[in-house]
């Protein structure tokens, strides 16, 4: 087999949880997975990338951009799960891939993942700091300087949480419990407040005339039709991809697999569960959103609070911010903690410096990669308008979920025999839907997020040649047989 291509064997990947080259703690029980899973998932995408896409995109047809971008999740979510459950790793999609395709493929869904990660932890951020500003400045407090403000708030926030994750995630781990109950308060409040405001003439039909742009071709359905019009079907599907960002978080919890107790039950349990839950709040919160005021009166900086004072309820603008800032917290930190269990996986492989593998024996945690990830996402958040590239995150998670749904229908043919706590309903229709759905997705994102990926995996392939497929622990089988022979014999 050619070296790019060679493949990990599936107990290689799966024996990791026990074997001496790893020794992360088991930590997370079922309920907590589904409080990570809410924590990641319930932040920027439902308290402003909403709003937006309503007032840009979609208009009341936000809800079915809801829906649609539901629907392909939940269906990549059953996909996640099957293979999660017979290879509970940390490496998620990619140790999945590295089984299924073979190490060039697995490489490829690793840097998509380590785009993902660390550009939502950065995007994330800086909505942070926004927010933040605007919950102080509207209790009355004057800030001036703003933007620096803003500037140094990234940097506190980010600290504050590579810190947490740093030291010990069972730190991050309790606070996060308190941080998801108290933004689902907020949340709760928008639904319950918001629904006595709603008026059925604002939903219209659930669809707003197109209107032409002015730019040209924004997504790549546009370039291929030849149009270039926002709100209409068009508008809704464009909106439903970058809506796709609400949902990012469920394949998160799959890096969570190897600190799972009872991991190939628990975690597409856990999965399934937290997407269903976020799903229906999403409608929920759309609906009273769009019901509550006409969509041409929703503000692109603050969505929902717009939509509360346009009812005269200007209180819930405080609500909705404290959730907020809540909210992005935890999105945050569970981002940065997936993203530390990615980069182990890889560098475990020796695809990047094995070195960064290292679990500190003080914090017993994998605390060198997560410094770097850190000071990267404050690099980005600081210097680079982020908030412009949500779409980049979108395309990366797209990217995995193709992997993983192609995967489960490689891997019932190959490895029928594998343990599969979990198997994904109607296999193979359900993953090929999954396919489909999320090639739709990706086909309704913008032309440049599609060039600026192009760039990216591009230069992943050439560090890749560079460095990884000499230094893989594949390139030296008897490492790995090591490897695994002292695990056996600790165990
Ligand atoms: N789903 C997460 C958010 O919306 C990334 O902020």
């Amino acid at each position: 087999m050619s070296t790019i291509l060679r493949r990990l064997p599936p107990d290689a990947a799966t024996g990791l949880r026990t074997g001496a080259r790893h020794s992360l703690a088991e930590l997370y029980r079922p309920a907590d997975l589904v409080v990570l899973g809410l924590g990641v998932m319930i932040g920027a995408g439902i308290f402003s990338i909403a709003g937006q896409q309503a007032a840009t995109m979609a208009g009341p047809g936000v809800i079915l951009s809801f829906m649609i971008a539901g629907i392909a999740c939940l269906l990549a979510c059953l996909c996640y799960a099957e293979l999660s459950s017979t290879m509970p790793t940390s490496g998620s999609a990619y140790t999945f891939t590295y089984v299924i395709f073979g190490e060039v493929w697995a490489w490829i869904i690793g840097w998509a993942l380590i785009l993902e990660l660390e550009l939502a932890a950065a995007v994330v951020a800086r909505a942070w700091a926004i927010i933040t500003v605007r919950a102080i400045t509207g209790f009355g407090v004057r800030l001036p300087y703003q933007n620096v403000v803003e500037d140094v708030f990234v940097l506190l926030i980010l600290v504050a949480l590579t810190g947490t994750v740093a030291l010990n995630a069972r730190v991050g781990l309790r606070a996060l419990w308190v941080m998801v109950a108290a933004k689902l308060l907020a949340i709760g409040a928008v639904i319950v407040v918001g629904a006595r405001y709603v008026k059925v003439a604002n939903f219209g039909d659930f669809y707003a005339e197109p209107k032409p742009l002015t730019t040209p071709a924004a997504t790549v359905l546009d370039l291929v039709m030849g149009q270039s019009h926002a709100f209409g079907w068009f508008g809704v599907f464009a909106a439903a991809s970058a809506i796709a960002f609400a949902y990012i978080g469920f394949d998160v919890l799959a890096t969570a697999a190897e600190e799972t107790v009872n991991a190939s039950r628990a975690v597409p349990k856990g999965m399934i569960r937290s997407l269903v839950i976020a799903t229906i709040i999403y409608l929920a919160v759309a609906l009273v959103m769009v019901g509550m005021i006409p969509y041409t009166s929703i503000s692109r900086d603050s969505p929902l609070s717009s939509a509360f004072r346009g009812v005269g309820v200007d209180w819930m603008a405080h609500v909705i911010d404290i959730g907020a800032v809540l909210g992005l917290t935890t999105v945050i930190l569970v981002l940065i903690v997936g993203q530390t269990r990615v980069l182990f996986s890889i560098a475990r492989d020796g695809l990047i410096p094995r070195r960064l593998a290292t679990i500190s024996r003080r914090y017993h945690s994998p605390t060198r990669v997560t410094l770097l990830i850190g000071v990267v996402a404050i690099l980005l958040a600081e210097f680079v308008p982020v908030l412009t590239l949500q779409q980049l995150v979108v395309i990366g998670t797209l990217f995995a979920f193709m992997f993983v749904a192609a995967g489960v229908i490689v891997m019932r043919r190959r490895m029928p025999h594998l343990d599969r706590g979990f198997s994904v309903p109607l296999s193979p229709l359900l993953p090929a839907l999954s396919l489909l759905a999320t090639l739709w997705l990706l086909v309704n994102l913008q032309v440049l997020t599609w060039v600026w990926f192009a760039l990216w995996m591009a230069f992943g392939l050439v560090v890749y040649l560079v460095y990884g497929r000499r230094h893989s622990l594949l390139a030296a089988p008897e490492t790995l047989a090591n490897n695994h022979a002292r695990g056996r014999h600790r165990r």
